[in-house]
């Protein structure tokens, strides 16, 4: 087959990892697939950055809507950040040039996902965004594909690094939160906005989609109760394990008779729980199901190499010729739901 080529908007710490990806695996990629993936053109914003991965051999636009349009790619990686501007420019752009797209950005989605879903169906291509949930956990796949014949009965889970690595690093190593807040940094946990991480949002963003694809509606990211950590205090974490509790910040999406019900807000877990047992950047999704039972995934939910594996394995499935409705059901049949108010414990 002929390969497919991609065009990467965004170098930062999932863009540089996808580059570093596609360099180390080259072979690996083409035995998985049976074409070869290649890179063709990058952007970013400042072209002279180091950014620890070699760019040699690869056309450099500064416009991401211009590489978007390029007639020398298949597939658009949006890897910018950001609900509006140029993240959601250039995705517009890719979709009605012909391109297929692959993106980690859960605030665009979060907000324009039913219109971005019905430009892809139009225009006959697909949108794919594993890495925008739970960072390297494949739950987008689980959920449209091997969970695809079960009525989900409720998502929940832990689905920002950021903020169980503030909550955990706080307690068991005694540090402040401003030195915890630079080791999420240095470890490439951060939104370019980390009140979005503190402030639930990020996590509400993961929420709306999970949700979206488990009940069959659109992405509802306005109906959602939110709350962040940022009122939590040492003092709360201690008196919590003293108790034998931990604090998580956690999210809860389910259907009822009232709506669509969706939460995302600091809960006490007993310490012993997997729940309470999870340290660091690490997230869970649970996932209940009425054939499945209950699944629960665990893994590494951002940072370079888990992201970037993400994002390789949704450019894998494009490049097999695998093409899923965005939120696993074409966009006209998504319900839209009114939002419940909470009544779970
Ligand atoms: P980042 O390190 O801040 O990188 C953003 C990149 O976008 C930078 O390379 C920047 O260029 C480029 N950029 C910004 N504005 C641009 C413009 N107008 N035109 C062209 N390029 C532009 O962000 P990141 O952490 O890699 O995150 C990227 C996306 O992945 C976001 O949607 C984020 O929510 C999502 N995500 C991140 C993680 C994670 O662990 N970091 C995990 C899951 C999902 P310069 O480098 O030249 O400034
Ligand atoms: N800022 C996000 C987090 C990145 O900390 O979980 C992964 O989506």
């Amino acid at each position: 087959s002929a390969a497919l080529r991609l065009g990467i908007a965004g170098l930062g710490t999932v863009g540089a990892g996808v580059v570093h990806i596609l360099r180390q695996h080259a072979a690996l990629l083409e035995a998985r697939t049976g074409r070869s993936v290649v890179l063709t053109a990058v952007s970013a914003r400042d072209r002279s950055k180091d950014r620890g991965v070699s760019l040699s051999g690869y056309a450099w636009e500064d416009d991401p809507v211009v590489l978007a349009r390029r007639d020398d790619i298949d597939v658009f990686v949006e890897l910018i950040g950001g609900s509006d501007g140029p993240a959601l420019d250039s995705v517009k752009a890719a979709l009605q040039s012909g391109k297929d797209v692959v993106t980690a950005n859960k605030a665009m989605l979060a907000h324009h996902g039913r219109a971005l879903a019905e430009m892809a169906e139009t225009a006959g291509r697909v949108i794919r965004f594993e890495a925008a949930v739970a960072g390297g956990i494949p739950v987008i796949k689980a959920l449209t594909e091997g969970l695809a014949a079960n009525e989900i009965t409720r998502v929940m889970g832990v689905m920002n690094g950021t903020c169980n690595y503030i909550l955990t690093r706080m307690q068991s190593a005694g540090l402040t939160y401003d030195q915890v807040f630079q080791e999420a940094a240095d470890l490439g946990y951060l939104e370019a906005d980390p009140n979005l991480d503190v402030g639930g949002i990020d996590a509400g963003h993961k929420l709306a989609l999970l949700a979206a694809i488990a009940f069959g509606t659109a992405p509802d990211f306005d109906g959602m109760e939110i709350e962040g950590i940022q009122r939590i205090a040492i003092d709360d974490i201690h008196q919590a394990a003293d108790m034998g509790y931990r604090i998580k910040l956690l999210g809860v999406a389910q259907r009822t008779g009232r709506g669509l019900e969706q939460r995302m807000q600091p809960c006490l877990v007993p310490a012993d729980s997997p729940l309470g047992q999870l340290e660091g950047g690490t997230n869970m999704v649970v996932i209940e199901g009425d054939a499945v039972q209950q699944l629960v995934l665990r893994g590494p939910g951002a940072g370079q190499g888990p992201t970037a594996s993400a994002v390789m394995g949704d450019v894998c499935d494009i490049a097999r010729g695998l093409r899923i409705a965005t939120f696993g059901q074409p966009a006209a049949t998504l319900a839209s739901l009114p939002a419940a108010r909470s009544s779970l414990p």
